[in-house]
């Protein structure tokens, strides 16, 4: 039997960094508002780099840690919601910069929870044999959807990229178990990007509506509710108890958020790692933002017992057991 192992990771970020005080200067917003109802300080805004600019510093990070050859390279998997064009693919534009001309490339959209639905591909085609290695890519570029009228969602949001590289394993280690899931019902609470179906022979608008939309306190309700849930049955299949667990690595949309799963929990709260203060909610980036800031900070360590955790828009989650 296979496993799938995180054997490197890698990010990139805009050098632009828009402070809380900067949003309050276009935003009838203030510094203690944001910080308070969310944890964040700061954001990276994109200064033109789109999401496959992003991804591609991220997979050129991943490719010099681990040494591996572009061309051993055998899937490639972005996770998006801002992609640079509808199609092509991210990952087939990734796959082209990186020079990984034997990969399989595709692009997953699962919102915030997309890392996690791309993780969970990935370990699907190593573990059934099919592939060796696989690099997962979360990138967004959010501030070209954000709407500046709406205070309530701009402030939230910031762009950035990171991921990891997959390899197959035959030791008992990498993604051991997870647990992931979808509400379609609940779809309109958050959203981005319709597209009308208008065309020259109807009369329905052609004018698409980029930006997010967001009802914030649905959100709220469903993070809360949904996550405890989702990591107390991946701990129930995996047959773990939460002190056997080193890390949580969330979803970095919200500190409160992350305050609330912590007591749902009966977890301490310094388990859960965060760096929405730097970054904002970046959705499918904001996970392996995390990660790769712990591997670099040597918090992560081998052997050490981690869950991830994801949420978003759909509405979407997923959980991952991870052994390093
Ligand atoms: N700055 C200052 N005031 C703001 C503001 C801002 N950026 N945004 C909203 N406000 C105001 C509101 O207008 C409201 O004022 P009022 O009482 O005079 O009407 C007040 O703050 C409270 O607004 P409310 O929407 O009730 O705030 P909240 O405590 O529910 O917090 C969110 C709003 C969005 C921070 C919160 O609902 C949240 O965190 N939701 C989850 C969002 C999320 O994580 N989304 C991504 C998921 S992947």
């Amino acid at each position: 039997m296979y496993f799938s192992k995180i054997s490197a990771t890698g990010s990139c970020a805009p050098d632009k960094i828009v402070t809380n005080d900067d949003l309050s200067k276009i935003v009838d917003t203030n510094d203690e508002w944001i910080v308070s109802r969310s944890g964040i300080k700061r954001r990276h805004f994109s200064s033109g780099e789109n999401a496959s600019d992003l991804a591609t510093g991220a997979a050129e990070e991943i490719i010099k840690r681990s040494g591996i050859d572009p061309l051993d390279i055998e899937l490639i998997i972005v996770a998006t919601v801002s992609a640079d064009y509808t199609t092509p693919s991210t990952a087939c534009l990734v796959q082209a910069n990186i020079g990984a001309a034997n990969a399989v490339a595709f692009d997953v959209g699962a919102a915030c929870a997309g890392f996690m639905f791309g993780l969970s591909v990935a370990d699907k085609y190593i573990k059934c044999g099919v592939y060796k290695n696989a690099i997962i890519i979360g990138t967004e570029v959010l501030s070209k959807y954000l709407d500046f009228n709406d205070r309530g969602t701009c402030v939230l949001f910031g762009d950035g990229a990171a991921g990891v590289l997959l390899e197959r394993t035959e030791e008992q280690e990498g993604i051991l178990c997870e647990e992931i899931g979808s509400d379609g019902f609940k779809a309109m609470a958050l959203t981005k990007g319709f597209s009308p179906a208008g065309n020259v022979f109807n009369n329905v608008s052609c004018e698409a509506d980029r930006s997010m939309k967001m009802d914030g306190k649905a959100i709220f309700d469903f993070a809360t509710r949904s996550v405890p849930v989702s990591v107390k049955k991946l701990l129930e299949k995996s047959g773990r108890f939460t002190d056997e667990i080193d890390f949580v690595i969330p979803h970095q949309a919200n500190s409160r958020i992350v305050e609330i799963i912590s007591r749902k929990l009966k977890m301490p709260l310094d388990k859960f790692y965060m760096n929405m203060d730097e970054y904002g909610n970046t959705s499918s980036a904001s996970i392996p933002l995390a990660l790769n800031e712990m591997v670099e900070k040597g918090i992560i360590k081998k052997g050490s017992l981690c869950i991830f955790t994801g949420f978003g828009a759909g509405l979407t989650w997923g959980s991952m057991l991870v052994k390093f």
